[in-house]
């Protein structure tokens, strides 16, 4: 059938930061117990993190219902119109099925095309970029695209160059069908030489948990490829586009830490005042960091409707992407 072209919007968003934010001071407290020795000054000064949430016994399924909930309120849409599902995670709760099943089942809906997809702190880049293909090829009307992650649950507590940065929660958006856009365009990119440099080694084997199943980094080569691949796609992006950095309102990163937060930003010229940090607050929360991010900058009043927004992931894989959108 020939008819307009489609687009994809969001509709709404939700975020969901689990229990009492744990301080630094806590953590430092905490981990003193084990005989890890770290502070607040050494966290704050190499991460600009000053707390993060934890799930305890919440599932990350519980956390991305939660968020979804919120977006579908937002977005003032019949919960029973959304037919894509798709949650960004590292941390399922289950080896299958996916989390996204459980969550359309706890939604109450029946018959969406729901599955997880796995690209790590990129992951909502990814799941939002593949939301945006079903959309605007017409197959699907309403994506609920969620990010959620309890990435407590695969941290070393005796590895102080990792468990002191990251955090669990979710965000999540409601992403409709529109005949304007929208998302205007997006890159997604992987390169698997880097696989080794991040990397959590646990499967599943005949029952029996082979490999730590804990977060390992390499932490400098991460910072460094971090910045590049960033600031490399969002050149690229706004080169295909045709669009000018000044064009953009505001600058949504992944938060994993605000030293390649501010790196990035300076090597694409977008002035501090348009970057949207929330990394302090919550730390590296992987998948959901990108929507909680987007979520936080519109309840807080500072993104409008019809603002321009570049989003940006990178993760383990190494995986990284950008979104250039009209909210
Ligand atoms: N507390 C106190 N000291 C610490 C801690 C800690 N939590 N962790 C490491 N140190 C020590 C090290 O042992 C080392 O001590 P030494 O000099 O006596 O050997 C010293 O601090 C410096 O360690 P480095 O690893 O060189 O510290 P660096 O300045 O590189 O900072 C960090 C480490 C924060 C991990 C940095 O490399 C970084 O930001 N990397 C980016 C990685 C990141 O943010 N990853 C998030 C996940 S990936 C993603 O989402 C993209």
């Amino acid at each position: 059938m020939q008819g307009k072209k489609s687009f994809s919007r969001v509709l709404g968003t939700g975020g969901y930061l689990p229990g009492k934010p744990v301080t630094n001071q806590d953590l430092v407290n905490r981990l003193r117990e084990l005989d890890v020795e770290t502070s607040d000054e050494w966290i704050r000064e190499r991460s600009g993190i000053t707390s993060r949430y934890f799930c305890g016994k919440m599932s990350t399924r519980d956390m991305g219902c939660i968020a979804a909930k919120q977006a579908i309120e937002a977005a003032s849409i019949d919960v029973t119109s959304i037919d894509l599902i798709i949650v960004a995670t590292t941390t399922p709760d289950l080896v299958f099925p996916s989390v996204a099943c459980h969550i359309e089942r706890d939604l109450g809906l029946e018959r969406c095309t729901s599955f997880d997809i796995q690209a790590v702190c990129s992951g909502f880049v990814y799941a939002l970029t593949i939301a945006d293909l079903f959309l605007k090829t017409g197959t699907k009307n309403n994506a609920l695209v969620i990010g959620a992650e309890r990435l407590s649950t695969i941290l070393n507590w005796r590895d102080r160059s990792t468990c002191v940065l990251f955090g669990d929660g979710a965000g999540a958006v409601i992403l409709g069908k529109n005949s304007v856009p929208g998302i205007i365009a997006s890159d997604i990119s992987s390169s698997g030489k880097f696989c080794d440099i991040l990397r959590a080694t646990g499967t599943p084997k005949n029952g029996v948990l082979e490999g730590t199943g804990y977060a390992e980094m390499q932490g400098q080569e991460v910072f460094r490829k971090a910045v590049e691949s960033l600031s490399e796609s969002g050149m690229k992006l706004l080169n295909a586009c045709d669009l000018d950095v000044e064009s953009i309102d505001w600058f949504i990163p992944h938060q994993a830490n605000i030293r390649i937060i501010n790196k990035v930003a300076e090597k694409l010229n977008v002035p501090d005042s348009k970057v949207v940090k929330c990394v302090h607050k919550h730390a590296n929360t992987s998948a959901a960091s990108i929507p909680l991010a987007l979520n936080e900058g519109i309840t807080s009043g500072q993104i409008h409707f019809g603002d321009r927004l570049l989003l940006q992931g990178v993760g383990g894989g190494l995986t990284w992407g950008s979104i250039l959108m009209d909210l």
